[in-house]
């Protein structure tokens, strides 16, 4: 076998940088007060409803003040963003300005284990969806938070940092919806080019290493045989690596990790960047508009709010937003880009007719918990820090996930799944984190059940739902939130789908691996009016339990002209508007068989690389465009 010797040399480096902390006194006094403070600010953090922060402090907002004049305007340094930036700015000859409305990331944001604290700070924009028809009925109102970072990093800051490319199939879809360029043999390189996989059984044809970022398997890794024992007489098989040739089957999580810390577009991409003499990263803004030259529909710059001040500043090139799925169509509906009723509706001038917002994709999500005879002994939050600074333990990880298991029930042959399964083990972390949760009180009681030391979890994703939801805004005030409408179940093939996976449970519940621990299901007592398993029964379980997995995507729709829902073009461009782009989840033509955090990097590094080619950059031969 031919091992290319840059290869044997990055692994060598690998193993002898120890890149891991020293272990001392002061560095875990530090740690345990950030993380106990943080706790306890969170038990009384009070989620905003609006943008009104930004807008305070200040008096009138008659004065504009001028930001300066830069090649190109990135708005949002999120998981995509963050990458289109700090690689333009990798031309040192063009300017660039990066406004972003959150905060720097932090010791905090880097420790894993204890994301959800984070959706109860000011690291999360505190969105919640509209009520929902026909599900969230566990959820108060019937609407469930739908978290999104706001802070360096973006979402990716404060996310599971689970790394699932998807599935081949799906990117080729991309490409035959009309969107040339986007094949996954096109997108392969980019995926390698931006990767860093620490492991010791790489396939180098699917594979990156030596890229910003770094994809490591979770630790403490299981008894691999204990693990495969799950699917005995299931007729699922073990695969190594999800993220290569074949994706269906069983495996473990690899995570974006880096000595047990989070690694994100800001610690992976913008942080190592940042000091560049033409790269100027600006925080605590809100972008509130493009500033659109109407007779050429041209886009000249933005307008941002930055404590209680005004500003505006200007691309001589381009903007390009990447604000998220659910901020990217609210910025160009408030710039006048987006269907007609809706702009008219809020007396918002007409610059281009556009289905911005109509297409709102999620994958839906739902738990199921297993008691086990085994007891998981609690650590103290210090015994846990002094794991963590050293690299390991439950800390570096997030819910103990143990495998992924991908599987598509309607089509034995085909190689792209339609339902994900997620085991979560038990954990040694004591129960004291503070969530964000809009339960009902019959769903809160039945969660105090839940005991973290004894119970099992698998968690069912429905990867490719067909229900479609939508952005709107509620006003065309840019303080105001926008109306998030995930019409969760709205299809109800989705929900069917749902009760059918139970049938894969079921199956799960006999194996080896649930045998040996004596798996008992937890009851959904709140369904107790419907016979046990029957299929009143888990409907009724999966519509009050069944949320969307904050994956949203497809709100500004890349696809060829004639696509009804589409806003930009196969380069992202925004029909119709000049020197504008969007590059973030919202271009995504279709779902994909995985998480979308891999996707919204992919979109960063393939959207700079567009961006390059246009203004005469020459880019990677064989890898762009
Ligand atoms: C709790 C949670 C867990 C998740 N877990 C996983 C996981 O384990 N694996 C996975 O693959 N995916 C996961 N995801 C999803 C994944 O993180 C997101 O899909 C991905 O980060 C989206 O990237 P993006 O670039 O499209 O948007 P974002 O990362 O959301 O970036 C948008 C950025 O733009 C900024 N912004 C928005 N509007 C403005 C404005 N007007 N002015 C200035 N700045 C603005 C935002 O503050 C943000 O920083 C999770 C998501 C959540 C919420
Ligand atoms: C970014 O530009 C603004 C406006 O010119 C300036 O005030 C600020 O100091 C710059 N910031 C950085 C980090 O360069
Ligand atoms: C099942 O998948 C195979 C392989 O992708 C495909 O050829 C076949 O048409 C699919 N069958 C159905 C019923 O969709
Ligand atoms: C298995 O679980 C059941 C409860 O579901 C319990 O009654 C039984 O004692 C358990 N058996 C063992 C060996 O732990
Ligand atoms: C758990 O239950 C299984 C099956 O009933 C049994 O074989 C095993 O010994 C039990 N383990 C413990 C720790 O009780």
């Amino acid at each position: 076998m031919y091992i290319p010797i840059v290869f044997i040399i990055s692994q060598l480096l690998l193993l002898s940088v120890n890149c891991c902390e020293e272990l001392s006194e002061s560095k875990l006094d530090y740690l345990e007060e950030l993380v106990n403070s943080n706790f306890e600010k969170s038990r009384t953090y009070k989620q905003p409803i609006d943008n009104s922060e930004f807008f305070k402090n200040g008096g009138s907002f008659d004065t504009i003040h001028d930001y300066g004049t830069y090649d190109f305007i990135v708005v949002g340094a999120g998981s995509a963003g963050s990458i289109v930036a700090s690689r333009l700015s990798e031309v040192e000859k063009w300017k660039i300005l990066l406004l972003e409305a959150g905060n720097y990331d932090d010791d905090l944001t880097d420790i894993p284990y204890i994301y959800r604290v984070l959706q109860l700070s000011a690291r999360n924009w505190g969105y919640f969806t509209v009520p929902q028809k026909n599900g969230l009925f566990g959820f108060k109102n019937h609407q469930s938070p739908y978290i999104m970072g706001k802070v360096l990093g973006g979402t990716g800051t404060v996310n599971g940092i689970a790394y699932l490319r998807g599935n081949r199939g799906d990117y080729d879809k991309w490409a035959s919806l009309g969107n040339p360029g986007w094949s996954f043999d096109d997108i392969l390189p980019y995926f390698k080019k931006m990767e860093n996989f620490q492991s010791n059984n790489i396939d180098l044809k699917y594979r990156g290493f030596g890229g910003p970022l770094n994809v490591a398997y979770k630790e403490p890794k299981e008894d691999l045989s204990r693990l495969k024992s799950l699917t005995t007489n299931l007729g699922i098989k073990y695969i190594e690596d999800y993220n290569a040739k074949d994706q269906i089957g069983f495996s473990r999580s690899q995570k974006n990790i880096q000595c047990g810390k989070r690694v994100s577009g800001a610690t992976a991409y913008v942080r190592p960047s940042m000091q560049r003499h033409n790269f100027n990263v600006t925080l605590k803004s809100l972008v509130t508009k493009i500033i659109i030259d109407k007779s050429t529909k041209t886009a000249k710059g933005v307008e941002f709010v930055r404590n209680g001040k005004k500003y505006r500043a200007f691309a001589k090139k381009e903007v390009v937003i990447s604000g998220g799925a659910i901020n990217s169509p609210q910025i160009l509906m408030l710039s006048g880009i987006g269907p007609e009723d809706e702009l008219k509706k809020h007396s918002i001038p007409v610059v281009k007719v556009s289905p911005v917002g109509k297409y709102l994709k999620d994958h839906y999500s739902f738990k199921v918990y297993y008691r086990s005879n085994e007891t998981i002994p609690l650590k103290s939050f210090r015994e846990l820090l002094k794991e963590y600074i050293q690299g390991r333990g439950m800390l570096t990880n997030l819910d103990n996930t143990l495998t992924y298991t991908f599987i598509n029930t309607k089509n034995k042959s085909s190689s792209v799944p339609n339902l994900e399964f997620v085991l979560l083990g038990t954990t040694p972390v004591p129960n004291v984190i503070p969530q964000l949760s809009n339960y009902i009180e019959k769903i809160d009681q039945f969660n105090s059940k839940i005991n973290e030391q004894t119970d099992y979890a698998i968690e069912v994703y429905i990867l490719h739902p067909k229900s479609v939801g939508t952005i709107k805004l509620k006003s065309n005030d840019p303080k105001d939130f926008p109306l998030i409408d995930t019409a969760i179940f709205e299809a109800p093939e989705d929900l069917q789908l749902l009760y059918e996976s139970t049938e894969i449970l079921s199956e799960f519940e006999k194996t080896d691996f649930a045998k040996a621990l004596n798996f008992t299901r937890l009851d959904f007592e709140f369904c107790n009016q419907h016979e046990r398993d029957s299929k009143p029964y888990w409907y009724c379980a999966i519509q009050h339990l069944a949320d969307p997995t904050y994956h949203m995507s497809s709100t500004v729709k890349m696809g060829p002209q004639q696509d009804p829902f589409a806003v930009v073009d196969n380069k992202l461009r925004v029909y119709g508007v000049k020197n504008l782009r969007v590059a973030d989840c919202s271009v995504m033509p279709s779902t994909i068989s995985g998480h979308n955090n891999a996707p919204a990097f992919l979109i960063g590094e393939k959207a700079a690389d567009l961006i390059k080619a246009d203004h005469g950059i020459p880019v990677e031969t064989g890898i762009c465009c």
